[in-house]
């Protein structure tokens, strides 16, 4: 076990802090500045965390962070993944304490303290692990590898300008592997790696009706309401199994085999536990599936948002001219998220009767991956977990999306470990998102053993 000084402990923190004060918001305009500021920010913490070599890579969107410390040609190269955009904070009513004002608040879950901020989790917490392990190796042993660290501004939106970056500089990005924590653990008793991420299409629908808004009484009944059309458009996509009704949409699904199935459910989701985390008193979904394999192995169509006519307080009568409607799809092996996004498109012209016209953008989309389990890596991520938590970590899929480690693996042919130290309780994407100090630390520990056993120069 390493015990890592109070010293060492609090300056680790301290950082944390001030790495999540900074509102990286990359789906959000106004806060361009921000992210070049906490890109600086990061490129100096990493310069002095012992790299030797740190860039900040403008693209047309937001910066790209780089460090590498390079020892030796003849040791292994671990490049690290992760990226330092958080998503919008949204709705911050919703927010025990303001979400870019970092506190340590104790919880059921996390009795040693969590530190509460967007992006303590998802995925500034989690990458910061990745710089302080290196830091505490090169302070208090020797590095036997070459590192590699490779920081994007655009995940939550993306990451379009990191795959043109990476097309680019295959030479730069060489690497034995690359390690990622950017997912989640079942528990802080039963670790887990994560060995697949659905992909994603996240598509826009706009309905157009009359050329302005109407009054609901002069003209309603006469007039086709976009927001009524957009209603039954979005239910029409699942029949009564929740079975998605688009045309080709399940086609290319290869399923899980039987023993990636078995090893899944190992650790299957406890329904009840799963209902009274989230406040619901009954699951939902596709009943030929169980809960574990319909949040992460099955693929999905959810509205993320909708909106259009009268929001506002109070009522008024209104017969809207136009309704939104953002819609994303989890994929899973072998779908084609452009493919997918094409049926998307016919679905919607096919439907949508004359009286109202559509425009349907594609906003962006990420395919799926599965990882091997059977490599030295794999072995290594397994040991590590082993030393640290003192349990066999289980395999897990990942519901969620992290668009570059496909493109990792078509442009380096260099595969992926996710091993992930944050629960689904940690309220990623939502209010009041968090990290566990229990985690960070034993993420910081996990890391320096994977290394070790990774690089064989430690026996179990
Ligand atoms: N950390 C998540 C991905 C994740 C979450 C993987 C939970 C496995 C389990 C990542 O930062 C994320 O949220 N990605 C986005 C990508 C999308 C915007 C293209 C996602 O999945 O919504
Ligand atoms: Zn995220």
């Amino acid at each position: 076990m390493i015990n890592f000084s109070d010293k060492e402990k609090n300056k680790f923190l301290h950082e944390l802090y001030e790495f999540l004060k900074i509102p990286s918001i990359s789906a959000d305009p106004s806060h361009k500045n921000e992210m070049v500021k906490c890109s600086n920010w990061l490129k100096t913490n990493l310069k002095n965390s012992g790299c030797d070599k740190v860039k900040i890579i403008k693209t047309k969107g937001h910066p790209i962070v780089y460090g590498e410390k390079f020892i030796d040609k003849t040791f292994p190269t671990i490049l690290v993944y992760g990226h330092y955009d958080v998503q919008p904070p949204d709705p911050i009513s919703l927010w025990d304490t303001p979400p870019f004002k970092p506190v340590l608040k104790k919880t059921k879950i996390h009795p040693h303290g969590a530190v509460f901020a967007r992006g303590a989790c998802d995925d500034k917490g989690q990458m910061f692990m990745h710089v302080k392990a290196f830091e505490w190796i090169t302070k208090n042993t020797k590095l036997n590898f070459n590192i590699k660290f490779l920081i994007e501004g655009e995940e939550e939106v993306g990451s379009d300008n990191l795959e043109i970056f990476i097309s680019k500089n295959k030479d730069l990005l060489k690497t034995d592997i690359i390690l990622i924590s950017d997912t989640s653990m079942k528990s802080n008793t039963i670790p887990s790696i994560t060995t697949g991420l659905r992909g994603i299409s996240y598509m826009e629908i706009t309905l157009k009706g009359p050329n302005r808004d109407l009054h609901s009484g002069t003209y309603g009944g006469g007039v086709a309401n976009p927001i009524n059309i957009m209603s039954k458009l979005i239910a029409s996509m699942h029949d009564d199994n929740m079975k998605i009704t688009i045309p080709g949409f399940y086609d290319k699904v290869i399923g899980l085999n039987i023993k990636d199935k078995n090893e899944i459910l190992k650790s299957a989701i406890n329904i009840s536990d799963f209902k009274k985390s989230i406040g619901i008193k009954e699951i939902y979904g596709d009943t030929d599936f169980s809960l574990t394999e319909r949040v992460a192995t099955r693929p999905t169509l959810d509205v993320n948002g909708i909106y259009g006519g009268y929001t506002g307080e109070g009522s008024k009568t209104v017969l809207p001219s136009e309704a939104h409607a953002k819609i994303s799809m989890r994929l899973v092996p072998k779908q084609d998220w452009k493919e997918i996004s094409e049926l998307f498109k016919q679905y919607v012209l096919n439907f949508i009767p004359n009286s109202v016209t559509a425009t349907i953008k594609t906003h962006h989309g990420a395919e799926p991956y599965v990882t091997p389990t059977n490599s030295k890596a794999y072995e290594a991520a397994i040991l590590a977990y082993k030393k640290s938590f003192g349990a066999n970590p289980f395999q897990q899929r990942g519901g969620g999306s992290i668009p570059i480690v496909p493109i990792f693996e078509k442009e380096l042919g260099v595969k992926s470990i996710l091993m992930g130290f944050g629960l689904d309780s940690d309220s990623i994407h939502s209010p009041n998102e968090h990290f566990g100090l229990f985690n960070f630390f034993k993420g910081i520990e996990t890391i320096i053993y994977f290394y070790e056993f990774y690089t064989n120069k430690i026996s179990t």
